[in-house]
Order: C-alpha cells, then sequence, then structure tokens
C-alpha cells in the first residue's frame, strides 16, 4: 500500500496526535507512527508534530535525531546493511564495506542522491556462525565475499 502523501496536510498522523490529547510525553510515541505513516520525519512533518503537541520545534527535532531509528529522508529503494558484529569483522567484514563502497560511490552510512540504494550497519544479526553477513533488502548474505557481493548488487532493479 503506497505511504499518504503529505499534500493531505498529516491527515493519516489525526487519529494518533487525537489519542495523544496534545501531550508532549507522547512524542516519541507520534515520531515513531509519524515516520510509520509518511516512510520518513520530513520538517514539515516535525514542524506539524510541534504545532500540535505544542512543543518547541527545537525540542521535537533534538528527540527525533538523538534516536537512530527516526529517518529524516525517504527510505532508499534498496538497503544494503553490513554486519559489523566482531564475528563479522574478523571474517571479513572490512573487505566488504570497502566492495559496497566502491561499488556503490557511497560511504558508509549514506544514500544516494537519486534514492536507489543506502548503505548502513548494524552491530550484529544473531547468526555469527555464518559470518560475515550482508542483507541486501531484508534478505541475508551469508559467509559473504566481496564478488559475491558485487554479484548481488548487480541484481538489484534499477
Ligand atoms: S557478528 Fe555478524 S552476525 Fe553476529
Amino acid at each position: 500500500m503506497p505511504l499518504p502523501t503529505e499534500t493531505d496536510s498529516f491527515a493519516a498522523l489525526e487519529p494518533l496526535l487525537l489519542r495523544s490529547k496534545g501531550q508532549g510525553d507522547a512524542l516519541i510515541e507520534v515520531l515513531h507512527g509519524a515516520q510509520q505513516r509518511y516512510g520518513h520525519l520530513s520538517d514539515p512533518l516535525l514542524r506539524h508534530v510541534a504545532t500540535r503537541l505544542k512543543l518547541p520545534l527545537s525540542r521535537v527535532k533534538g528527540t527525533a535525531s538523538f534516536y537512530h531509528l527516526f529517518r529524516f529522508q525517504p527510505p532508499a529503494r534498496h538497503r544494503c546493511v553490513v554486519c559489523t558484529g566482531t564475528a563479522c569483522q574478523i571474517q571479513g567484514g572490512p573487505a566488504l564495506i570497502a566492495a559496497l563502497e566502491e561499488s556503490l560511490g557511497l560511504q558508509m552510512g549514506d544514500r544516494r542522491a537519486d534514492g536507489w540504494v543506502s548503505l548502513s550497519e548494524v552491530r550484529c544479526l544473531g547468526t555469527c556462525s555464518d559470518a560475515p553477513l550482508v542483507l541486501i533488502d531484508g534478505t541475508i548474505g551469508r559467509q559473504q565475499t566481496p564478488e559475491g557481493l558485487r554479484q548481488r548488487l548487480r541484481g538489484l532493479a534499477p
């Protein structure tokens, strides 16, 4: 189902805002709901939340930027996530990161300007015996090699 657009004046967020009764202590819940509904926390959306919860915009932005789970840009169409836990790093993780950065023209934590792909890291995916691991669009690649990884990237839709 497509995400609602911001041209709806954030109507999709209204039920959650009404439930919060304008209480500032509902901020995290409202931010989480806003991101679920709109895919990311845009500047106009943060302003809307600040107004409706009667909070300073600086507090809303400060809270949102404190937590890693909040995004300020639309998610990329493809997401590459490298495990940077100890087992994966010992088993070749740094070479995988180098291959991804070179192939995608990105640094760790970046998203391509055209929104095609993003590159991020996770601490441990919990299956260390298959290290090193790279998730692409939610699919785990086990015992990944730089060449195997490049092959997976070539299979990504434009
Ligand atoms: S360190 Fe990578 S899965 Fe645990």
